[in-house]
């Protein structure tokens, strides 16, 4: 028996996962739930996993969620930052689902990773952010780190028992909402537009940056970091049917692809059991159903935001944590109205041109590049860069 806790545990990813470990009570214990602003949800899984602690982002929602029960007072364990951290420590668990959305995953990684729990880590900006990082906390122990991450799920169960022969991997793209579309006529789409996935239904911020293709950019930083490839040996290809996963390269010049169903409860399914492999019991490929699959070439000059995020992987040091910040700032400023899709690029060029790379020695100068940034953009376009929380 297992204990986990889970981070983001309101959210796309957070909810698959408490529907796993609702099935799953004799292999796990949920011993922590820690959420944002979805007080409901949140008093519902308590109800579920009644030996599970808890935290919100701020004291007024542990207030509402509390309201007046001395019971449920007894389980919180603070709100915030400090709140996560509480909560980690005071339940030590086994597996530590990270589903957070944002540079806020950062801390409690670190924290996680001090503790020596396991992260199963869907919140791939840790990564981009602090990859460096990350990785050395880890000890180069990279099985501390499982990826809920559909590709790199994939990449994982094809890259054991033949990484010494690979020499090169491919993570596909669905193309977003708007393949085939010239991304400089995209000014006028709308917020629902941009979030109309054709394959995926997640989270709000990771669904922008699907539709700009940032998203597969934030990718290849995560694979670099996870599975220690230099980013010369990582390409991408656009494949609309999002069957196909991945595709990992072997000396021999063949390729072996991964076929999946479109579906999170598989990688996080196998996150959980990691390094055992359980039976799925939801629908898995019929192969007689695939039907065509399509492949084609994923050129950075047609997906400006992937272009970006290529550069900042290349430069490293501060300028990945920027790109991730700078994006995080723009996709909030796109979903609260106050600007265009193509000015999501925009900011992100507009910081990463700005900033002056530093090599990264610690924690601190990511979470310092992350404010410089956020502060830059806030200075250059005023109210309208102004956090929706805020
Ligand atoms: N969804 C997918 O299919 C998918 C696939 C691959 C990777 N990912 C990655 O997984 C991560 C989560 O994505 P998602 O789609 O599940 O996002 P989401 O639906 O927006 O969920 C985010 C979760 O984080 C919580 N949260 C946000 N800020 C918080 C804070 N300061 N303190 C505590 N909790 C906070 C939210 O709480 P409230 O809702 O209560 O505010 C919610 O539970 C992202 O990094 C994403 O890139 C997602």
């Amino acid at each position: 028996m297992k204990t986990v806790a889970i981070l983001g545990s309101t959210g796309s990813i957070g909810r698959s996962a408490v529907e796993i470990l609702d099935r799953a009570r004799e292999d796990f214990a949920v011993v922590a739930l820690a959420a944002g602003e979805n007080v409901s949800e949140l008093r519902t899984q308590l109800v579920l996993f009644p030996g599970a602690r808890f935290t919100l982002r701020d004291a007024s929602s542990v207030d509402a969620l509390v309201d007046g029960s001395r019971a449920l007072a007894g389980r919180a364990a603070g709100f915030g930052d400090a709140g996560i951290e509480a909560l980690l420590r005071d339940t030590r668990p086994d597996i530590v689902i990270n589903a957070l959305v944002g540079v806020s995953g950062l801390l409690p990684t670190a924290i996680a990773l001090e503790l020596g729990c396991t992260i199963a880590l869907a919140n791939k900006e840790t990564l981009v952010a602090a990859g460096e990082i990350v990785t050395r906390l880890a000890g180069g122990r990279p099985d501390r780190i499982i990826p809920i991450d559909s590709e790199h799920f994939s990449l994982a169960r094809m890259l054991r028992g033949h990484r010494a022969e690979t020499t090169e991997i491919v993570l596909t793209a669905s193309g977003g909402p708007f393949r085939g579309r010239p991304f400089a006529d995209l000014a006028g789409v709308s917020v629902a537009e941009v979030l109309n996935h054709p394959t995926w239904r997640m989270g709000p911020k990771v669904t922008v940056d699907s539709a700009t293709l940032l998203n597969k950019g934030l990718e290849v930083i995560e694979a670099h970091w996870l599975f220690g490839f230099p980013y010369e040996a990582i390409k991408v290809v656009v494949h609309p049917q999002s069957v196909v996963h991945s595709l990992v390269r072997l000396r021999d010049g063949s390729l072996i692809a991964h076929l999946a169903p479109a579906d999170m409860r598989l990688p996080i399914m196998s996150a959980l059991y990691d390094p055992e492999m359980r039976a799925f019991p939801w629908p898995s490929l019929a192969v007689e159903d695939l039907g065509s699959l399509e492949f084609r070439p994923l050129r950075p000059e047609e997906y400006p935001a992937f272009a970006l995020a290529r550069e900042a992987a290349a430069a490293g040091g501060t300028a990945p944590a920027v790109l991730n910040a700078a994006d995080e700032a723009a996709v909030d400023a796109f979903l609260g109205g106050r600007i265009g899709f193509l000015d999501v690029v925009t900011w992100i060029e507009e910081a990463l041109g700005a900033h002056e790379r530093r090599a990264l020695g610690g924690l601190g100068d990511v979470l310092e590049a992350d404010r410089w940034t956020r502060e830059y953009l806030a200075r250059r376009h005023g109210e309208t860069a102004a956090p929706r929380s805020a």
